[in-house]
């Protein structure tokens, strides 16, 4: 009989490194090296932030939304939004790190959220912009994502998926009908367009020679596309989206490119990025503040649920010794 007297440690890396190149998902009870961990808790918990901070501009606009029809659409979407960060605080419990503990680093400012959520929502229209540019964009990155490694998460994106391509056709339908409305009302679909353009396209994060964590991510099967990739593809798919809608891109460099078979567009100003990241742009002081207000008022309502919780579990034990 032969013995395998490889140290624990280098056979668990070994049997990780084969599931994750024969495409077999990692599930909580498998061994993960601690890197491949972290990674995930930090990107699922800013994944989870920015699904409820992002409930902020849309929620904006609820008590204004022009019709029930509009009113009824969108307090759906938000409420969908709400759902897509319980899944992802789900997901990220399975790692091991407690949903109270991640809720405190967002409000602290020691973890992030997408970018996309510090810019104010000034016009009906927006929610049109939002829908279409911002949750497409969120397709962009997530379709990949359905097939991450880590079992929770890629299980929990098909579902997302699913509910952010219904919200990217609301906002494209919204779009197209202030695009075919009066001149005010086209006006005003452009100028939502104009303000959100560029920053939907700085959601897909740096440029790949300067982002720090995809190589690792992509190795370890989080990541299946780069940044600049992924951006790509959006610009390709949103061009002719933009023609079908009658509104033009704010970039005077927009054009097909025969050669590369893409459109090439204008440089970002990734200063812009860095200052929102920051937190110096338009809103994260307002997002943040009302954010933790949201969590404060909501205190009643978690400790009622817990409070229930032990009632249930204190009835549940002693039924069982009577049973018993
Ligand atoms: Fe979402
Ligand atoms: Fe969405």
């Amino acid at each position: 009989m032969q013995v395998d007297d490889t140290p624990t440690q280098e056979r668990l890396q070994a049997r990780f490194d084969r599931m994750v190149a024969d495409e077999v998902r990692i599930e909580p009870r498998d061994w993960m090296p601690e890197g491949y961990r972290r990674t995930l808790i930090r990107q699922i918990a800013q994944h989870a932030h920015s699904e409820i901070i992002g409930m902020q501009p849309e929620g904006n606009w609820i008590t204004r939304a022009p019709s029930l029809r509009r009113k009824a659409i969108l307090m759906a979407k938000v409420q969908d939004e709400a759902g897509h960060g319980l899944y992802l605080y789900s997901a990220a419990e399975t790692l091991g790190v407690d949903r109270e503990e991640l809720l405190d680093l967002l409000h602290s400012g020691k973890q992030k959220y997408s970018s996309i959520f510090n810019y104010p929502t000034l016009t009906w229209a927006d929610m049109g912009a939002i829908g279409w540019l911002v949750d497409g964009a969120a397709i962009m990155n997530q379709v990949p994502l359905c097939r991450c490694s880590y079992g929770p998460y890629g299980r929990a994106m098909v579902r997302i998926c699913k509910e952010e391509s219904f919200h990217q056709r609301q906002g494209f339908e919204i779009l197209h009908t202030l695009s075919h409305g009066t001149p005010a009302q086209k006006a005003m679909a452009q100028d939502a367009v104009d303000r959100f353009w560029w920053p939907s396209l700085m959601m897909f994060g740096p440029p790949d020679s300067a982002s720090t964590h995809s190589e690792r991510s992509m190795a370890w099967g989080i990541k299946r596309f780069s940044n600049d990739e992924l951006r790509q593809r959006f610009v390709d798919m949103t061009v002719p989206q933009a023609e079908a809608l009658g509104l033009t891109l704010p970039d005077p460099d927009l054009r097909w490119d025969e050669e590369s078979g893409h459109y090439a567009f204008g440089e970002i100003d990734w200063s812009e990025l860095d200052r929102v990241i920051r937190g110096d742009g338009p809103c994260n002081a307002q997002r943040i503040e009302r954010r933790r207000t949201a969590h404060e008022e909501g205190a009643w309502v978690r400790e009622s649920a817990a409070a229930y919780a032990r009632k249930h579990a204190a009835t549940s034990s002693a039924a069982g010794e009577t049973a018993a």
